[in-house]
């Protein structure tokens, strides 16, 4: 049965079912599901939330957060975080302060270095695993474990500047913070404890790290930061050292800058380390999934990967690129995100799909349904490399959309192409989709082979 007759042949009375039928298909097939809603409910009101699930609505709730905030998650994020986060706030307090201090730090000139630096770890991580696969006898090796989830937290390390840190520790940790904020809807207590406490090990781990650069004499204005144009400074991150001998990270660059003074939005150490922390939870878990999904859904379909290769030896990565935000796509890391509507709100006004939402109302705002709205974008279930990147919302929209996104538009493409250079390293034929999630949320492996030893 089609799911919204099932879904209605419900009593109204009887929440629960409706909800487990809700999410039963939604996991089963929710492509399918989404595709019925946007031609028939576009905006559906459930016991857990209303789903928008319309371009043009999403949009709407994404670009409006003076009625609709992050205050779903914002304070368990806080909580993990302990302390004030762009991602848990709206308006002049501290999301557009400290977005502007994250678009200074995390600046377009990045891009380059980031891709070198990304090559750099990936193309190490793929010989490293082809050497251990055939020391160990084997012919394959986990992509998850041993290419995209330590590649990701290394370019964290360098990067972002986690410095000493160990992978396996930023990769676990911030998936237990990233679970309790973002995944865990009903608030399980150990899930939650569990996040709380990991966000607390990064939070110490991260004052660690501050306070041996403050003593080593990492100070503001001093050499490396931004308004140095001597030092290798803003866009060579991750690629050297400071003036001073200490990294020339992001981190670095946050201990360096001074703010106005007297404008009270100075970013003392312990707002840095919310920054930093923040950076982490945003980015470890999206960018080594979407460079698990991204290569899944490529290598499903076998011409496109063929064209997707091609590019990939161009030295202008533009075309291959494109290859790389369709196929996410398909399968972005956040497919919906939540917001509280604080103040009564006409949605969709003067439209067939016209909502009134009351204050209190949950609303999920749809993207990988959004991404697929026939209303909006040409033929959505094609593969189409090409499409204009105003129908692409894998990195968010609106208010809180990506801040990281510079860096992420180069560490992703640029994990999927180390891969596709070389042939030997590909998913099982007849394995292309098969993802392990191990009962996670996340996927935690996929096997490919270890065919190839060197670097291109
Ligand atoms: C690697 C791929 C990445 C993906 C797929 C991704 C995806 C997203 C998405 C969908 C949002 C919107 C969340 C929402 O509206 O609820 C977001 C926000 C954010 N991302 Fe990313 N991100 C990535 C990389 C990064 C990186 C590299 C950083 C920082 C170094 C970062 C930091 C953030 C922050 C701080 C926000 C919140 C911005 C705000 O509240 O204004 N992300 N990201």
């Amino acid at each position: 049965m089609e799911f919204l007759a099932a879904y209605d042949e419900i009593p109204q009375a009887d929440a629960a079912r409706r909800v487990g039928l809700l999410r039963q298909r939604m996991k089963a097939d929710g492509p399918a599901v989404l595709r019925e809603l946007r031609e028939l409910r576009p905006v559906f009101a459930t016991p857990v939330g209303v789903f928008v699930t319309r371009m043009p609505d999403v949009v709407e709730v994404l670009s409006t957060p003076d009625v609709f905030t992050v205050g779903v998650y914002g304070p368990v994020l806080e909580e993990a975080l302990h302390g004030p986060f762009m991602l848990a706030r709206d308006g002049a307090d501290v999301h557009w302060h400290d977005r502007a201090h994250a678009q200074l730090m995390l600046p377009p000139e990045d891009f380059a270095p980031v891709r070198r630096l990304t090559a750099r770890i990936g193309d190490d991580a793929l010989d490293r695993a082809i050497a251990v696969a055939r020391i160990e006898g084997r012919t394959t090796f986990d992509y998850v474990q041993q290419y995209a989830a330590p590649v990701a937290a290394r370019v964290a390390r360098e990067y972002l500047g986690f410095t000493d840190v160990p992978e396996e520790t930023l990769h676990g940790l911030s998936q237990r913070v990233q679970r309790a904020v973002f995944v865990n809807q009903d608030r399980d207590p150990e899930v939650h404890a569990s996040g709380v406490a990991a966000g607390k090990e990064l939070h110490d781990i991260v004052a660690g790290v501050i306070g041996r650069r403050r003593a080593a004499g990492v100070r503001p204005g001093g050499p490396g930061g931004p308004a140095d144009e001597g030092a290798a400074g803003a866009g060579a991150a991750g690629d050297g050292a400071a003036g001073d001998g200490t990294p020339d990270d992001v981190l670095g660059r946050m201990l360096r800058t001074a703010l106005p003074p007297g404008t009270g939005r100075e970013l003392d150490d312990e707002r840095v380390n919310h920054q930093l922390v923040g950076f982490l939870i945003g980015y470890q878990q999206n960018a080594a999934q979407c460079a698990t999904t991204a290569l899944k859904e490529l290598v499903s379909r076998p011409d496109e990967l063929a064209r997707a290769e091609r590019a990939a030896a161009e030295e202008d990565t533009a075309v291959f690129d494109g290859y790389v935000w369709e196929a996410l796509r398909f399968h972005p890391f956040v497919p919906s995100t939540p917001r509280l509507c604080v103040r009564d709100h006409v949605l969709a006004a003067g439209t067939p799909r016209e909502t009134r939402l009351p204050a209190g109302t949950v609303v999920h705002a749809h993207l990988a349904s959004a991404m697929f709205d026939e209303t909006v974008v040409a033929d959505p279930y094609d593969f189409r490399p090409g499409r204009t990147p105003v129908h692409n919302m894998v990195l968010g929209h609106g208010a809180h959309e990506c801040v990281g996104k510079y860096p992420a538009r180069a560490i992703v493409p640029e994990m999927v192409r180390r891969v596709l250079l070389r042939p030997g390293v590909r998913p099982l034929p007849g394995g292309e989709r098969a993802l392990d999630y191990a009962g996670t949320p996340y996927p935690q492996h996929y096997t490919v082979t270890a065919g190839a030893t060197a670097s291109p």
